[in-house]
This record gives structure tokens, sequence and C-alpha cells, in this order.
């Protein structure tokens, strides 16, 4: 298959995973990379050899078919918008805006140039939570009746050298985890139907524990402790807490709870893991049926290039993103007006991975 010529936008930390992973796929080929910060681009030239060049020089190149949108929450709905208008296909990073509105306008800008859009998480693409997919779907738990969901830390500007946009709007730890519980969750048990919640927040600053800006304050503008109720479309009830206001927790990532047994699924901000079913004794392991179980960021962006490539649906689509944005946006709203909020948005499931797949394949 003709590899696709990607551009990346947004050279800081986790452009650097996503490079070393994307040795895997040929299907990518990166013909450029930029960043506000020219530094930042010359060290992604050179660590991986992508030439840099400016932003717009980037989105003005002929050659480029889809940017790579790896800059901070609040840029990534601009970043998007301006790929599409230069005739781009456009993959971001999570979150997929700052709210429902800019979601809202990527999928139409999108639709509207007949473009593609694609964001991450693509944690459920690996092993894991593919094995999750289908033991859910072959009724290891039966029924499925409610789970729970718990990300709960002290946050993350202990180790981030530039955390201050963790706490800024589209950051907070339900819109920067919230992502992979919840995109894991839609990808097992379908769309999810309404949310009740209650939000708060620890502290009002923050101490960065990392060089280069070590013992600096930064302001906390988002709430930092989240909990909510979520009814799946199919009535399954899951309960979700996401926090960055706790320093030492017992519960597991992700438990889904069946008719006939219990299901507890790896961390989904990782593709291994785990996964344990339980008919009410012991927890018995049960072997992952997929590969990809490594730090495998850009596996959703390859997807997408495939698809592009043969015209199949790609799994980590814009539809499931703004879906997981609302279900988000929900948990504020329905904490300040004291009430459930039902969504508008109901994505189809994305289509699991098929088994036997040889690395770097995805069909
Ligand atoms: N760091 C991680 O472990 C991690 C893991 C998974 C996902 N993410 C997500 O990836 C995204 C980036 O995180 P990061 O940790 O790499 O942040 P970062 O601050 O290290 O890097 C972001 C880069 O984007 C650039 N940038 C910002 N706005 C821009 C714009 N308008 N145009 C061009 N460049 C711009 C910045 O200069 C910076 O170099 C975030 O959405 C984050 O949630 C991060």
């Amino acid at each position: 298959m003709d590899p696709v010529r990607i551009g990346l936008i947004g050279c800081g930390t986790i452009s650097a995973a996503y490079l070393r992973a994307a040795a895997t796929f040929d299907i990518l080929h990166f013909v450029g990379c930029a960043d506000i910060d020219p530094a930042a681009s010359r060290r992604t030239e050179e660590n991986f050899g992508v030439p840099a060049m400016s932003v717009d020089d980037l989105l003005g190149r002929d050659d480029v078919e889809v940017i790579l949108n790896l800059t901070i929450p609040a840029a990534h709905a601009t970043v998007n918008l301006a790929a599409i208008e230069a005739g781009k296909h456009a993959y971001s990073e999570k979150p997929f805006g700052l709210d429902v509105a800019q979601g809202r306008r990527v999928l139409d800008a999108a639709d509207a140039a007949g473009l593609r859009v694609g964001c991450a998480p693509d944690t459920f693409l690996g092993g894991g939570h593919q094995t999750v997919r289908g033991l859910i779907d072959a009724g290891a738990v039966g029924h499925p009746v409610a789970g729970t969901a718990f990300m709960m830390s002290p946050g993350h500007e202990r180790w981030h050298p530039n955390p201050a946009f963790y706490y800024q709007p589209g950051g907070g730890p339900l819109f920067d985890m919230g992502p992979y519980y919840l995109t894991a969750l839609v990808h097992a048990l379908g769309p999810v139907r309404r949310v009740a919640a209650i939000t708060s927040r620890g502290r009002e600053t923050r101490t960065i524990g990392s060089a280069p800006r070590r013992g600096e304050l930064i302001d906390v503008e988002v709430d930092t402790h989240t909990a909510g109720t979520l009814e799946f479309a199919s009535g399954v009830v899951v309960t979700v807490v996401m926090s960055f206001d706790v320093r030492l927790h017992s519960n597991r990532f992700i438990e889904i709870h069946g008719v006939d047994a219990s299901l507890s699924a790896p961390d989904p901000n990782g593709f291994g893991g785990a996964v344990r079913v339980s008919n009410g004794r012991e927890w018995e392991d049960r072997p992952l049926t997929h590969g990809y179980t490594d730090n495998m960021r850009s596996i959703g962006l390859a997807d997408m290039c495939v698809g592009i490539r043969t015209g199949r649906d790609h799994r980590c689509n814009g539809r499931l993103a703004h879906h997981v944005l609302e279900v988000m946006a929900s948990f504020g709203r329905s904490s300040d007006e004291g009430r459930h909020v039902v969504l508008e948005s109901r994505p189809e499931r994305p289509a699991p991975l098929p088994t036997g797949l040889a690395n770097g394949e995805l069909d």
C-alpha cells in the first residue's frame, strides 16, 4: 500500500512516543514537522530525521495528506481546522476539543471538505482492550449490568516538564485521563445515553515538581475531582471517578459486571495488561487474543491511513472522540446545573481488530 504522507504539528513530550511506534507501520511516512517553538521541531529533526519547518510551510505543502496534531488541548481544534482548511485529513491528540461546540465545528468542517478526522486515544486497539471487547461480545459476563472506572492520582505536575496545561480548560483529570477510560468503555459497551455528576477542586494552585520549572506555582483553573454515573444506551450503569486529588487508592482501572460474571480490564492508558474474569470466587486471567501490547501510540493514526487508502472506516474516528468529549463536558454541566444531562451524540462502536494480525498489519 502506498504510504500516507504525514506532517507533524506539535513536537513536545508525546511526539517521541508516536515517532518511535510509527516505525512499526509502513503506511506512515513523515515528510515534515513544525512547532510554534522552533527549538522543539529542530530537536525532532535531530532525533528522528523528520525535516523541521514552519507551521505555515507544513500546512502549505502539496505532498502532506494528513496532519498529526500533537499540540496542547487548547490548540487541538484550531490546528485541526487549519489542517482541514488546507485540504488535509487531521488526526489529533485528545481531547477532541475544549467543549462540544469546538468538536462539532471540526466534524462539520471535515464532512463539508470530504476529509477524515481521527483522534486519540488509540490504546483500546491494544491487546488488552481488544480482548475485553471480544469477551464482552462473546457473553463472558452475560448481559452487562454495571461497571466502575477509577483514575485517581496526585496529578501530573510531579513529572511533566511543562504541566500548566493539565490545570487549564481541556486539562484536569477528566479531560486528560477520561478519554482513555471513556473510549474503552464505549468501545466495549456502546454509547452513553445520560450523565449525572458532581465535580470539585482540592487546591487552587499546584507546585511543579520537575525541571526546568521545579518549585513554580501554577493556577488550577479546572475541577480536579470528578465523580459521575453514566447510563449507557444499552442500560449499563457505570460509576466513573477521575481525580488529581488522591495520593493512593486500591480500586481497579475498569470493571464490568454482568448477570453471570465480572470482568476486570487493564489500564486503558496502556496497550496490554491483565484481563481477568470471575464468576464469584477467584479472578482468573484470560489469555490476550490480540497483539499490540507494547506502547503503540500511532496505531490509531496508522488505522486511519489504511482507511484513507482502502476506503474503509477508521476506528479512532472523530464521531467517537466527539461523543467522549460530550460525555466529559456533561460532567461539568450536570454538576453545575444539578441534573442529569442527556447526550445528543450516539456513535457506532468501532469495529474490533481482527485476530491473528502480524506486527504492522491492521487488516
Ligand atoms: N505527555 C504525555 O505523556 C502524553 C500522553 C498521551 C497524550 N498526551 C497528549 O498529547 C498532547 C501534547 O502533550 P505533550 O505532553 O506532548 O505536551 P508538550 O507541552 O510537551 O508539547 C506540546 C507541543 O505543542 C506545541 N504547540 C502548542 N500549541 C501549538 C500550536 N498552536 N501550533 C504548533 N505547535 C504548538 C508546543 O510548543 C509544544 O512543543 C496533549 O493533548 C496531551 O494530553 C500527552
